[in-house]
């Protein structure tokens, strides 16, 4: 669905406005999942190097565990998120550089200059409509053969883990503007530029990693893409 730039610019002011608070209690009130999430990032990070964008960066979780000849772009559209990523960035081994902006639009970003994109737990965040634009800001910043990894929070299709989740659904639609809804996979699938490569549950089928990478050149389904106007 195309939006006009005024809805868009709205959709994100929100959830903009909403991580200007949440950024005092996140790392709080992320805590009983967190305590989870980093036994998994050592894991998920350890192969990432060269240039990286990480998308969404939040309270910067992800920095201490890149190796260090990761050079990571630090892309957040908050500042009070950005704020406390500059925290967790002194335990980080990797060079950081911190750049506010909206993940649909990452203008200081130059095109094919990333071997690699991160983003976990921000197209959960992101609205249905602004998915394709994030997403295709991915492919443009890739450079060819250049690989990405999302983490994201998906609806069980056990309806015991799925009442469990409703129950939850509200708060975290409140606190940090996401849902268990989004069809992140769809979108990623339909971006002609990109190929997915694997996917994988990392608990349950509720916690879904995504990897794949940019098409090369003169392979089937690539083109030259211009940022979407
Ligand atoms: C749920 S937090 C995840 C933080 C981090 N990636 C992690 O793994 O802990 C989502 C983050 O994405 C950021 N975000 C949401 N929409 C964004 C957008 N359009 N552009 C840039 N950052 C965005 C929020 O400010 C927030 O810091």
């Amino acid at each position: 669905m195309e939006l006009k730039s005024l809805d868009l610019h709205e959709l994100n002011l929100l959830n903009q406005k909403r991580y200007a608070w949440t950024a005092w209690f996140y790392d709080i009130l992320d805590w009983p999942w967190e305590r989870q999430y980093r036994t998994w990032r050592p894991g998920l990070l350890a192969d990432v190097s060269g240039e990286v964008l990480e998308a969404g960066v939040g309270t910067g979780r992800n920095l201490p565990h890149y190796p260090e000849h990761a050079h990571v772009t630090a892309v957040d559209f908050s500042p009070a998120m950005l704020k406390r990523a500059s925290k967790q960035c002194r335990n980080a081994v990797c060079s950081v550089r911190f750049v506010h902006e909206d993940a649909c639009r990452m203008e200081s970003v130059p095109a094919a200059s990333c071997d690699w994109v991160v983003a976990f737990f921000l197209c959960c965040v992101l609205p249905e409509e602004l998915q394709d634009r994030a997403i295709a800001e991915f492919a443009r910043v890739l450079k060819p053969g250049g690989r990405f990894r999302l983490l994201e929070m998906r609806y069980s299709d056990d309806p015991k883990l799925r009442k469990r989740q409703d129950l939850f659904a509200p708060f975290v639609r409140k606190v940090y503007g996401a849902g268990f809804d989004r069809n992140t996979l769809k979108h990623l699938r339909s971006n002609p530029d990109l190929e997915i490569t694997g996917t994988r549950f990392v608990k349950h089928d509720t916690y879904l990693l995504i990897e794949g990478k940019r098409s090369h050149p003169g392979t089937p389904g690539y083109s030259e893409k211009k940022r979407p106007l």
